[in-house]
């Protein structure tokens, strides 16, 4: 039997390359996704103590990237406490719905209470689960949100947590997202917080990524992207488009 013709490698694009360049400086995830949950569950009740400070501020200025509207059908995810679930319920009225999922059951109680607290209750439907894996059909959100939470997954599921993004979101949606960045900041700052991720991953979780890279690369169109300093380092805000009519 003849043997068959040895396979060559296709070559790879600049773009490609560059990106795998990146990726690699990128620092790894060492967690698990259960230390994850089990972190959140035991952090839940003070999250807000603890980060809630320090994050209102982006995530703040992303919600009003996002701009959702009156009738819109939005989906967070790692909602933690639920501050931006309860802005989305409420700026998306009585017409509209959000949804979320978080790995933490704990967070999910504990934002579920805000919302309800805030007479949202019945516009929010939140559940556990993995961002990997989003237990929802096809092109249902209008909108997609995201802040603190892409840059907890490791490089090459970073990807995959956006192809579920461009799954769920209808053509044309959008999603923002609000992540530490590489990009932007103080190099020396971003390299010492990486040291100390490296070291301390329990308590120093979220890493820099390029976010606006990695959306562009799942196939969304960026519509804007801002930077704002935090201690030295970079938050990156970016919205972003699904293609109003092709497939990924
Ligand atoms: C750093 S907190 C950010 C919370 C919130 N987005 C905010 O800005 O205040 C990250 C949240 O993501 C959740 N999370 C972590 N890994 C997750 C996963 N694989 N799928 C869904 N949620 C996850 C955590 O439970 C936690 O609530």
């Amino acid at each position: 039997m003849e043997a068959p013709a040895a396979r060559r490698r296709p070559a790879q694009r600049p773009v490609d390359a560059i990106m795998a360049q990146k990726e690699r400086r990128i620092a790894p995830v060492t967690r698990s996704r259960e230390q994850a949950r089990r972190a959140y569950d035991r952090t839940s009740r003070w999250y807000d103590l603890l980060a809630g400070g320090i994050e209102a501020r982006y995530r703040n200025a992303a919600l009003e990237m996002l701009a959702a509207v009156r009738g819109d059908v939005v989906l967070e995810l790692g909602f933690g406490s639920g501050h931006a679930v309860a802005a989305l319920a409420a700026a998306v009225g009585r017409a509209g719905r959000v949804y979320g999922v978080d790995i933490s059951a704990r967070m999910v109680a504990v934002a579920r209470s805000r919302a309800g607290s805030a007479g949202l209750a019945e516009r929010v439907c939140l559940q556990q689960g993995d961002a990997l894996r989003l237990p929802y059909q096809s092109a249902v959100f209008d909108k997609i949100f995201m802040s603190f939470v892409l840059e907890l997954f490791d490089t090459p599921e970073i990807p995959a947590v956006l192809r579920e993004c461009y799954r769920t979101l209808r053509p044309g949606g959008r999603i923002c997202v609000a992540a530490l960045s590489r990009q932007g900041g103080s190099r020396l700052m971003t390299r010492l917080y990486e040291r100390v991720h490296e070291k301390l991953p329990q308590y120093f979780d979220c890493r820099p990524i390029y976010a606006q890279s990695a959306l562009e690369q799942a196939g969304f169109r960026t519509l804007s992207r801002r930077e704002m300093p935090l201690l030295g380092l970079c938050v990156e805000l970016v919205l972003s488009q699904r293609s109003p009519a092709a497939v990924p």
